[in-house]
């Protein structure tokens, strides 16, 4: 059974305070998660540590950077790796978000190497894919995902491609309040699916949890996760809001 997966992404946001008070409220809460069920936060690097801390007893609860770079180690400054964070216990790193895309230009190639540098590393990467609102209203969202996947992905091999997960989040609907359907997530979820299946077969394709991203709130977070080809989201705002990241933890299948 593919893992369901509840991933916040706090971005750039929060002082230490504030995120010390959120991992406070979030560790008051009872979550009960079962073995396939899996909970990521997404922190800012400099927060790593105290969320480390904070959730080290709760099982199936993973801290994730929001990013990496593809070396693993040398001159560039500002820049943090997969090795370094593997060194501090994080095992998930977010690879292009559209917003890593949009304004820090990173290429298909770019991102394909990252990948590569995560899985080297031994960690997960939460691969983003998604489309702008242009290619949405063109009618095109599946070719645009397609081609994002392929150019950074299909480089894999089938061994590596299982320990990747995928996060949808159609750009349109990131941080805009508007929602994919429940309807159009399946759709190209499903898309995404039977992408990975042409390359790679179903049995592997199934393996692969897809994650949902864009303005999922705990008010349609169980309507989007039941659809069969969603396996959880990747979640901004709401993440922010700690009873609204609990009910989206237990909106999981
Ligand atoms: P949002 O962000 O939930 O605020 O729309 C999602 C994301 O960018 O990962």
């Amino acid at each position: 059974m593919r893992k369901q997966i509840a991933a916040a992404n706090w971005k750039m946001n929060l002082t230490l305070t504030e995120a010390e008070t959120l991992l406070n409220q979030l560790l008051a809460t009872e979550h009960n998660l079962t073995s396939n069920q899996e909970a990521i936060f997404a922190v800012p690097a400099i927060y790593i540590p105290l969320a480390t801390l904070k959730l080290s007893g709760k099982s199936n609860f993973f801290i994730a950077a929001q990013n990496c770079h593809p070396k693993s180690n040398g001159a560039y400054t500002g820049e943090i790796s997969a090795p370094m964070l593997a060194s501090v216990g994080v095992k998930h790193i977010v690879i292009g978000h559209s917003e890593r895309r949009e304004y820090f230009n990173e290429s298909d190639a770019f991102l394909a190497e990252k990948t590569d540098a995560v899985l080297a590393a031994g960690s997960t990467p939460i691969f983003c894919c998604g489309e702008p609102l242009v290619i949405r209203e063109a009618g095109t969202q599946n070719t645009f995902v397609e081609a994002q996947l392929i150019n950074s992905l299909f480089h894999l091999s089938v061994d590596q491609i299982t320990k990747v997960v995928i996060a949808y989040e159609p750009i349109w609907a990131i941080g805009t309040g508007k929602t994919a359907t429940s309807e159009q997530a399946q759709e190209i979820h499903a898309y995404i699916r039977s992408v990975f299946a042409s390359k790679y077969g179903q049995a592997i394709a199934d393996q692969i949890s897809i994650l949902y991203g864009g303005s999922v709130k705990a008010s349609n977070a169980i309507e989007i996760f039941s659809q069969p080809d969603v396996d959880g989201g990747l979640v901004g705002g709401a993440s922010l809001v700690a009873s609204e990241f609990t009910a989206i933890i237990n909106a999981l299948k």
